[in-house]
């Protein structure tokens, strides 16, 4: 049972005005894919032709087409199909496969197959076999077993990549192209360390440089010259750890030029190039790799027995804020997954729900990974859509349906994306330099990320997710819960953002360290002290709650506290730690100054969910953000996409029993009775996609 929140008629009318004035906002999120001739969502599914007799295809695709699914994923991990042997190419299948689909008006994204290389490539050049941080090469099997830096196989991507494109790069029912699979593990072979040893000349000039800012005569590591630098990725000086992690980043920046380069020039250019990227995963920063790409795609799948809505949807924002535009959700799970300790599957209902969840946050298409299991090999277990024997498992006809309903929405959200006001600023040099040195075990930064995106995402219903680069004017807050790195550049810029009226807030361990992954040379907030009035005298690790007062109420802090002071008649303590370490006994907690037009707070702890609530929702008040609908249930989302002059409300029910949401004004019901309602009753994972005037 969910509790509900008040509802008055007053409210909902004025915040109904406010979101009509939103629409305007200045963040006009393109939409990221335009076909003409394809509906504008799209459902799909990873399918494995090579892996199948011919004879069995069309039975697939009639029962593709029958759960309104337009969009196959085809070819990546093909290599050995695609060229049996180095030079000689056999791409007739993969033309018969992507004809047959279009006959079905089933479009085609295809996949580079260089997360899969064949048995005759390793055994030929085994000097493109990646090897760990302790020298052991991979052997071939499994997938990708290869060398992101090595030459070779650059080389042997780059062909096979091009020898697509100059099969497929015009073919009219190929929309986009998804290089490789999944870009995870980096090698650490002799190539990679003097491409890294370079890549330092390069950054540094001198190793004098290096030296100075790695503080290398700390433990004697002063080199000599860049060669003796070594490569690991723990254990090492804080200032190379993160420089390995730019160095890896910048790899697969150049992993995807290299195919790229061999694609575009053969391609349409209304064929997108994207590849499928994990979520939180941190191994190297998704924006200097989507720099080089045209759209953003994830695989959204639930790491847990429970689908935290939330955190679901902060990764669809993670993704959107890549490009800033609309984004795939390429991969995502047909109930379950076989790789986790107990592969339980979404209730019936969930998958539904997750897709529509993905459209609301800005997906342009869900697709299932995957079809139909292989007969053999590593992933029997996996949910699929249809089974073994060739027939639809249940699931098939809830995706079914989320595919009718895609069809019937579609014309209204073509064109259509989510605008925030409030951002929440993702920063990978400093979750790594957190993850480092977490000093407490439990400084997850993404749970920290995740525990300040909770009330702003509850309490304003769209959130964008953007890297520290990008443009903050449009917005009216933006969240730095873990801007541990700074620069004086970066600083300079937060303090114009405030000054122009802006309403920053900083969470602990913010501003902390320079670029190098030093200590910057003030106390925290570092290069933003002064501008806050204020500073961190001490950060102590917590092992257990410390209580917490204020103007915020009461509740407790946890995991990590830092002691504060102030400097500046005018900047205001709005919270105290109560008894404690004796340290923190009374001291501040939270500060907040107004600057110019705005206004700059510095959260010093990590805080409970109700004070981290109730900071949140002060600090819209103050900013004039109001939620797109307020009093909804706790437990049903609001999403909204606008543009081209028109609104699409999606509301999401996560609840296991039925909610009630009275609308500010008649919509219409776009995927049930397409009556004009003025509320809504929502099933358990119900969902509602509701259209209105601007
Ligand atoms: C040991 C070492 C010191 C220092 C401290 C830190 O005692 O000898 O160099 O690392 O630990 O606690
Ligand atoms: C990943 C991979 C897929 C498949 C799925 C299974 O997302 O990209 O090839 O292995 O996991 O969940």
């Amino acid at each position: 049972m969910s509790p509900t929140r008040p509802t008055t008629a007053n409210v909902f009318i004025a915040s109904f005005i406010h979101a009509v004035l939103i629409l305007s906002a200045p963040h006009l999120h393109a939409q990221a894919t335009n076909y003409a001739d394809k509906p504008p969502l799209l459902l799909g599914a990873a399918w494995y032709p090579e892996q199948w007799p011919e004879s069995r295809w069309e039975k697939d695709l009639s029962e593709m087409a029958a759960a309104h699914i337009d969009v196959v994923r085809v070819g990546e991990f093909a290599w050995s199909t695609m060229e049996p042997s180095e030079g000689q190419y056999d791409f007739g299948w993969l033309e018969r496969a992507i004809d047959l689909a279009a006959k079905h008006h089933v479009c085609v994204v295809l996949g580079t197959p260089t997360a899969a290389p064949p048995a005759w490539l390793t055994t030929k050049y085994p000097e493109t076999l990646r090897w760990d941080e302790n020298g052991v090469r991979d052997e071939h099997g499994n997938r990708e077993q290869f060398s992101f830096t090595d030459p070779k196989y650059r080389q042997l991507a780059h062909d096979i990549a091009e020898q697509m494109a100059i099969h497929f790069g015009h073919n009219p029912n190929v929309v986009g192209w998804q290089l490789d699979n999944e870009y995870s593990a980096p090698s650490f072979d002799p190539t990679a360390k003097e491409q890294f040893h370079r890549w330092l000349e390069k950054k540094y000039v001198t190793v004098a440089e290096l030296n100075r800012h790695w503080a290398a005569a700390y433990w004697s590591q002063s080199y000599d010259n860049f060669d003796e630098i070594p490569v690991r990725e723990d254990g090492e000086n804080p200032a190379l750890l993160l420089e390995w992690k730019r160095f890896v980043s910048e790899t697969w920046k150049s992993y995807s030029e290299n195919q790229i380069s061999a694609i575009r020039p053969h391609a349409d250019s209304r064929q997108f190039i994207t590849t499928n990227t994990m979520g939180w995963f941190d191994g190297f920063n998704e924006y200097t790799v989507h720099s080089v790409l045209d759209i953003a795609a994830w695989d959204d799948y639930i790491p847990t027995d429970n689908y935290d809505y939330i955190a679901n949807g902060a990764a669809h924002d993670l993704t959107r804020g890549y490009k800033q535009k609309n984004f795939w959700v390429m991969e995502t799970e047909p109930a379950f997954v076989n790789w986790r300790k107990t592969n339980t599957p979404l209730l019936k209902g969930q998958v539904r729900d997750m897709a529509w969840q993905a459209i609301g946050h800005g997906a342009e298409a869900v697709e299932y990974w995957q079809w139909r299991s292989a007969p053999n090999g590593q992933e029997e277990y996996h949910g699929v859509l249809v089974g073994a024997d060739g027939t639809p498992v249940p699931v098939y006809e809830e995706i079914k349906k989320t595919g009718e309903e895609f069809a019937k929405a579609g014309s209204a959200l073509a064109g259509t994306a989510p605008h925030a006001e409030v951002a929440l600023v993702n920063d990978f040099p400093s979750r790594w330099a957190i993850d480092f040195q977490r000093h407490s075990a439990d400084f997850d930064p993404v749970g920290e990320m995740l525990a300040f995106y909770r009330p702003l995402r509850e309490q304003s219903q769209c959130v964008d997710m953007i890297s520290i680069d990008a443009p903050l004017d449009g917005y009216k807050v933006v969240e730095l819960p873990g801007l541990n790195v700074i620069s004086q550049a970066i600083a300079d810029r937060l303090m114009a953002y405030v000054r122009n009226g802006g309403h920053l807030l900083l969470g602990p361990r913010s501003a902390m360290k320079d670029k190098y992954n030093a200590l910057q040379p003030e106390r925290q907030p570092g290069p933003l002290a002064d501008f806050l009035g204020g500073r961190v005298d001490q950060f102590y690790a917590l092992d257990q709650k410390v209580p917490v007062t204020g103007d915020l109420g009461s509740g407790t802090a946890n995991i990590w506290a830092e002691q504060l002071s102030v400097q500046s008649p005018d900047t205001k303590v709005i919270a105290t730690y109560g008894k404690s370490n004796g340290w923190l006994d009374d001291q501040p907690v939270v500060i907040t100054r107004h600057v110019g037009q705005g206004s700059i707070t510095y959260v010093g702890a990590w805080l409970d969910e109700a004070l981290l609530s109730d900071l949140t929702t002060g600090l819209l008040a103050e900013a004039g953000v109001k939620p797109i609908l307020p009093g909804v249930p706790q437990g049903v989302e609001v999403c909204r996409r606008s543009g081209q002059g028109k609104s699409v409300l999606i509301l999401i029910n996560h609840n296991t029993e039925q909610e009630h949401v009275a609308l500010p004004s008649p919509m219409r019901d776009l995927i049930g009775s397409q009556d004009s309602i003025s509320a809504v009753d929502l099933a358990p994972y119900g969902v509602a996609v509701l259209s209105y005037e601007k």
